[in-house]
């Protein structure tokens, strides 16, 4: 493609100017049953509905529109290594098992407009159940599966669903990761009780079903071999999922997306920003429980026509070279990760990537995290291919910030994820004014409504915390981000970590609260602070700091290590083990303000070495040094 940013700049700013006419005409790339009546209604701002009146359906979409042409084309490309399985579902078959999973849920009664949860291991029948509620109308939330069973239960608790589908276990690098057991102890703990559990029974690990309650989906599938469940024609603006993600507080945000607008949006990224073409081959390695796992492994690649891959392993088993003989094996020619992993896979033997033909490999898209130079450069140069920094968030389901190569070759810059993408007027603000930062002046990087489509429409069933939350500031017209961020004098965005207490650990966002709580229910803490510190691999890694009831038991290196341990196992059970900190210190005070809030700022720059700053808030300094002597001390190895 030639050079051509002028073009990109013509086509973002008609993007803001004229989003009417926009984005009516972007809704073509998908099959309405119904045309829309108005492209985007905004008379109650923030709250923004997109193609009004309109009929669509994210599973007709995403699979029965491509059975006249590519039928017999692959559509879900299902891998495990863990399970030395590998599997290849054309758009067909595809059809056919969502349709037998639609006509299971309905047998379960599950109506439109209900909601299913969903926590599984990265199967094909996680795929199936996620497009069979979106055939019939009913609200998916996933789960990760890396989360325990409370956090499994605050989230039964805020969807209410009517049925949950699991599995009796996934399983990371040859360990069973039992799935059903945390299951039924987050059902325990839910004041919520869905009637219905559907389990796929992987044969990984021994199940007990409760009468009346748990179903087996070989079982009632066996039921359902010939089903044909019709699509339900949705309004545009009918919910599709819940997917909850951290904030500020110990209680997840139910972020609500809509089906028109999400369908629109994903289909239009796909040509623009990941120029994905239908029939070829897209490799997204993250996982369904994740945003990008739910736009750029189920619902973005089947809706542009191209077959998915969904991958059950570590980047790094059998060996290095995994994702590389996938990319040859199924030609895949555009591909979507995290730096976390490619940092990961940098200390891994050089030759592993060099085994294998990647010809068929056009782009690397990378998300979820800061982009160091010397990462981007290194896989660029060992795959031969551009790789291009996307920046977003759970809450707007698709990239804000990125370089359209679809649209005009722009070059990228390294360290910044490139240029608001049409849609997004996206600016940074003082934080005390509100006013418009100049170039390379640190702000808040906000976005001005109305939302393009595809955002979030509002937090499920709590439309003041969505107001309150993101609409807060600068008078209710711009959505915040809560990162910080620069524009430089070339219209270059940096993104410069959060301003609220959200982590970033390996791609992974988590707040520090909802650690800080799981950390509390250990017996003998008193109080905690949770830090996200900077970290050569995972980007920033969770470092707690705790002040005992009784000192007693961390007395001795060895105590502390022991007790050290006993917590971490406690995070590990109540919130699972992607919230583990790295380390737990034990401290006898914690640098708070006057009026007791944790100053969590000044621990997270004492533990990277730098200055903490102004320490005129934090009442009692000397808890600083606390911190330092913490930190001093070494682990016992
Ligand atoms: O802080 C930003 C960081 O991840 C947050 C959103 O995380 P999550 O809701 O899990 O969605 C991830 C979707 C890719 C953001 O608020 N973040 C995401 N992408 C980038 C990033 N930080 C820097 N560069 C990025 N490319």
């Amino acid at each position: 493609m030639s050079f051509d940013a002028a073009a990109y700049e013509a086509f973002y700013r008609r993007s803001i100017d004229d989003p009417h006419t926009f984005w009516a005409e972007q809704a073509q790339r998908i099959e309405w049953h119904q045309p829309f009546k108005q492209t985007l209604d905004y008379s109650k701002p923030p709250f923004t509905k997109w193609f009004v009146g309109g009929e669509t359906n994210l599973c007709h979409n995403a699979v029965d529109r491509h059975l006249a042409t590519r039928a017999g084309q692959p559509a879900l490309i299902a891998i495990s290594t863990e399970t030395d399985t590998e599997t290849v579902y054309t758009f067909a078959q595809l059809h056919a098992e969502v349709n037998r999973c639609a006509a299971m849920m309905q047998a379960l009664g599950v109506k439109q407009g209900d909601r299913v949860l969903i926590y599984m291991p990265m199967i094909a029948e996680a795929t199936f159940a996620m497009l069979a509620c979106a055939r019939i109308g009913a609200v998916h939330s996933v789960v990760f599966g890396g989360f325990a069973a409370n956090s499994l239960a605050t989230r039964i608790d805020d969807a209410a669903p009517v049925l949950i589908i699991s599995a009796d276990a996934g399983s990371r690098a040859g360990r069973v990761m039992p799935y059903k057991v945390l299951l039924d102890e987050a059902i325990e703990l839910a004041q919520h009780k869905p009637s219905r559990v559907l389990l796929v029974d992987r044969g990984l690990a021994p199940m007990s079903k409760v009468a009346g309650r748990d179903i087996d989906y070989a079982t009632l599938r066996q039921t359902c071999l010939d089903a044909v469940v019709p699509v339900v024609w949705l309004e545009s603006n009918a919910p599709s999922y819940i997917l909850y993600t951290s904030g500020t507080t110990g209680k997840p945000k139910g972020v609500l997306r809509d089906v028109g607008g999400y369908a629109v949006a994903l289909a239009t990224s796909m040509d623009l920003i990941f120029c994905g073409k239908a029939g070829e081959t897209f490799f997204c390695t993250s996982d369904i429980g994740w945003v990008v796992g739910h736009s750029y492994i189920v619902y973005g690649p089947l809706l542009a026509g191209m077959a998915t891959v969904m991958y059950e392993g570590l980047p790094i088993r059998p060996d290095a070279a995994i994702w590389w003989q996938i990319v040859e094996k199924y030609k895949v020619t555009r591909m979507s990760s995290a730096p976390t992993a490619i940092r990961v896979l940098k200390k891994q033997p050089l030759e592993l990537l060099k085994k294998h033909d990647l010809s068929s490999l056009k782009a690397l898209y990378l998300a979820g995290e800061p982009l160091d130079q010397t990462t981007s450069d290194w896989i660029s140069g060992e795959l031969g291919v551009p790789v291009i920094d996307n920046y977003w968030q759970t809450e707007t389901g698709w990239p804000i910030m990125s370089i359209a190569k679809g649209v005009g070759d722009k070059p990228t810059r390294p360290g910044s994820p490139g240029m608001p993408i049409y849609g997004y007027k996206v600016k940074i603000i003082d934080e005390t004014t509100g006013e418009e930062c100049g170039a390379n002046e640190k702000g808040v990087v906000v976005i001005e409504g109305p939302l393009p489509p595809g955002c979030l429409q509002t937090l499920h069933g709590d439309d003041a915390r969505f107001v309150g939350t993101y609409w807060r500031n600068f008078k209710r017209e711009l959505y915040s981000t809560f990162d910080w961020g620069i524009r430089d004098a070339d219209g270059y965005y940096f993104i410069l970590g959060r301003t609220d207490d959200v982590i970033n650990v390996a791609g992974h966002r988590l707040g520090t609260r909802e650690i800080e709580e799981s950390i509390s229910s250990h017996c003998n803490v008193s109080e905690v602070a949770v830090v996200g510190v900077e970290d050569p691999l995972k980007g920033q890694a969770a470092v707690a700091f705790v002040i005992l009831k009784n000192a007693a038991p961390a007395a001795t290196p060895a105590g502390a290590q022991a007790l050290e341990a006993e917590i971490m196992k406690v995070v590990d059970h109540y919130l699972g083990p992607v919230g583990r900190p790295s380390r737990v210190h034990f401290v006898a005070s914690l640098p708070k303000t006057r009026s007791g809030k944790l100053v969590r700022r000044a621990i997270q720059s004492i533990c990277e070495g730098r200055d903490p700053g102004d320490l005129a808030v934090i009442e009692d300094p000397a808890a600083l040094q606390q911190i330092r002597a913490a930190l001093a001390v070494l682990p016992v190895s």
